[in-house]
């Protein structure tokens, strides 16, 4: 049986920025972000990387203190590891939040996605965001049963396209 993953979320520091560096430049990583229409300075459209040099870690980070937005690493508790990231970006008007997770390739597969998302829907709640929302292409199987087991649902069908072929994503939601 898979043993359940103790994780804390972990707001990074400056210094700790080298790891999302690290995700973000890694290919293997970032696959699932290939092929899109992004306007987003240094994505690589045929990886999916983005590139984040320690030039722009100060502005990063002085970003993220935004009281809308969120973002944390999850942080294994027994290896002391870090697996990946979440984050949340609060929409004033609505009062709801779009959420993200993305764990390191090398620790997918481990049970990770479940912990991670409860630990960040509890801090929504505590911030007393009403809704949670993301963006799932259909084809994220394993993602999507995760968000549904959670109580997500989904609120709307779209499509988008990679690779100038149509992906059909699932517009969920959370009401918290
Ligand atoms: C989606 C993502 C976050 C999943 O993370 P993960 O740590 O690999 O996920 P888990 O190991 O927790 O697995 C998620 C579920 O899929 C199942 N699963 C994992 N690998 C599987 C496999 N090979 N076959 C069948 N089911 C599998 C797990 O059993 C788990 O369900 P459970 O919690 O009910 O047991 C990760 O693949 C990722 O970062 N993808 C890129 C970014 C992304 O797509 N983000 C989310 C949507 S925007």
């Amino acid at each position: 049986m898979k043993e359940n993953k103790q994780i804390v979320l972990y707001e990074p520091k400056l210094d700790d920025l080298w790891f999302r560096q690290e995700c973000n430049q890694d290919p293997n990583t970032m696959s699932y972000n290939a092929g899109y229409d992004l306007y987003c300075d240094g994505y690589h459209f045929e990886t999916g990387c983005i590139d984040f040099p320690k030039a722009m870690w100060n502005v990063w980070i002085e970003k993220i203190k935004n009281p809308n937005m969120f973002f944390a690493y999850i942080q294994d508790e027994k290896t002391k590891k870090f697996v990946g990231y979440v984050n949340f970006r609060k929409d004033e008007k609505s009062n709801s939040a779009s959420v993200g997770i993305l764990i390191k390739n090398e620790f997918r597969g481990q049970g990770y996605m479940r912990p991670a998302m409860q630990k960040l829907i509890e801090k929504a709640r505590f911030q007393r965001i009403d809704a949670l929302t993301d963006n799932v292409p259909e084809n994220r199987e394993n993602a999507l049963k995760v968000f549904y087991d959670l109580g997500f649902r989904k609120i709307e069908e779209f499509s988008q396209l990679k690779f100038g072929k149509k992906e059909l994503v699932a517009k969920i939601s959370l009401q918290l």
